[in-house]
């Protein structure tokens, strides 16, 4: 790789990552989401470590700042900047209950993975580069964020345990962060649509993006009925199984629930508390242990999502099923499995949102085919976790090359490379510092 692409490509994500900032978080993209979103802000404060920590940390902050009382952190905090007009759905649309500081900047009432710890723990790693001040910092913050992370993960393992199998259900897909991906087809199909809330709901969306990238009127219509399901039970939990029409555990979203539990582990190390530490990496365990019982299809050894409502697992391939790759207790069997997957004509590296040959893979539209960066930095730690380092390498740099040549789009045509989507996108930008500073050291590799 050219010392000259490296540093266009660093000045380059220096400057989305300023032009993003809006004071006290960052949006995702100026013009289609100008708020703060919650895997977003993790993703992001994993690229900031290297050029600001002082804004992740502030990031990781205003968000855990509209964390609610039993521990869920919302997907989206709104900025009170922004007005209704201009995003929807907004802060009235979602018309949380208010508590707290909340009432300030409110909040959506749905979740999304729980991204926050790893990306908490790797701001930590990287401080002591920036100085004693930085790395003071960096521990008052762990500090400040452990209990909340823990009540995250204690909301997630136990109020959304809809299946009681040890995993956290999605109970929208846009908590799956994967929004409009296959693996939700056939649930979503359960769903009643009714397109009639469009017309009292207008979607935005398309304004500021093109339809052809974007999900159907029919599936839109369905998340917001989704949205006013939940929100008729007041957002409550607690026999939402019977109540709610979609319910789903996702094997990105559970894998990344998992090595939260082993960032944990890291952190309450850190911070002294052993005891605690051993309490997370037992839970980590008990997570995979669940994925690896619940989500696998043992004829072909890929991960799918699971539909609570009807106990069946999608029979779609998608990016997601790649991802138990992130856990290193995963047996070597399964490992193997999920690399044949990876290195078969259906994905390949940079992998693609979608099976690239399924009869219905898309090339633009949105996690329907296209290429994410955010994915794809999961699939790397993946293979650096199991020791692949030859393919972490491969794919570190077809990423840095894809962001090079196309810009720091939301997403990357799965055979062109064309940038799709938002410009200037917040977490493509921040990922691809972290993929110049080249951290091959892998997390959490394997013991021995
Ligand atoms: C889209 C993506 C989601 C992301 C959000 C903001 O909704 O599907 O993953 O968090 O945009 O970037």
């Amino acid at each position: 790789m050219h010392a000259e692409m490296s540093a266009e490509l660093w000045n380059s994500a220096v400057r989305v990552l300023d032009i993003n900032w809006a004071g006290d978080h960052m949006v995702p993209s100026r013009r289609l989401y100008p708020h703060q979103w919650s895997w977003d802000a993790a993703f992001i404060a994993i690229g900031l470590a290297y050029v600001n920590p002082t804004r992740a940390w502030r990031d990781l902050r205003s968000l855990f700042e509209a964390q609610w009382p039993d521990g869920r952190v919302p997907h989206i905090v709104f900025d009170p900047a922004t007005a209704e007009a201009d995003y929807f759905p907004g802060p009235a649309f979602w018309n949380v209950p208010a508590y707290g500081n909340r009432a300030a900047r409110g909040s959506t009432g749905i979740v999304q993975p729980p991204m926050h710890a790893i990306a908490a723990w790797e701001v930590y790693r990287h401080a002591a580069a920036h100085g004693a001040n930085c790395a003071h910092q960096a521990r008052t913050e762990l500090q400040w964020l452990y209990p909340r992370l823990v009540a995250q993960q204690r909301y997630l393992t136990t109020d959304r345990d809809l299946g009681r199998g040890g995993l956290a259900s999605i109970v929208h897909p846009w908590e799956s962060g994967l929004d409009n991906s296959p693996a939700w087809d056939d649930s979503i199909a359960n769903v009643p649509a009714d397109l009639a809330l469009l017309s009292r709901y207008r979607r935005r969306d398309l304004d500021v993006s093109d339809a052809a990238h974007r999900p159907t009127d029919l599936d839109y219509a369905r998340y917001v009925g989704l949205v006013l399901s939940y929100q008729a039970g007041g957002y409550a939990d607690h026999g939402l199984l019977d109540r709610h029409a979609f319910a789903v555990e996702c094997p990105a979203f559970n894998s990344i629930l998992a090595s939260a539990e082993l960032a944990l582990a890291q952190i309450a190390g850190v911070l002294g508390l052993t005891a605690a530490a051993g309490t997370h990496r037992d839970r980590a365990g008990q997570i995979t242990a669940a994925i690896t019982r619940r989500l696998r299809d043992s004829a072909t050894g890929m991960f799918h999502a699971l539909d609570v409502k009807t106990g069946k697992l999608s029979a779609a391939n998608c990016a997601s099923g790649l991802l138990p790759l992130m856990l290193p207790d995963l047996p070597a069997a399964m490992v193997e499995a999920i690399m044949a997957q990876l290195r078969s004509p259906r994905f390949g590296l940079p992998v693609p949102s979608y099976d690239r040959t399924a009869a219905d893979f898309d090339t633009m539209r949105y996690w329907r085919g296209p290429v994410w960066i955010n994915v794809n930095w999961l699939v790397r730690r993946g293979l650096l976790v199991h020791g692949f380092r030859d393919e972490a390498e491969d794919l570190r740099t077809a990423m840095i090359r894809l962001v090079h040549r196309n810009g720091h789009f939301e997403y990357f045509h799965p055979t062109t490379g064309e940038g799709l989507g938002a410009p200037a996108f917040s977490w493509t930008a921040a990922l691809s510092l972290d993929l110049l500073a080249d951290r091959s050291v892998p997390a959490y590799a394997k013991a021995g």
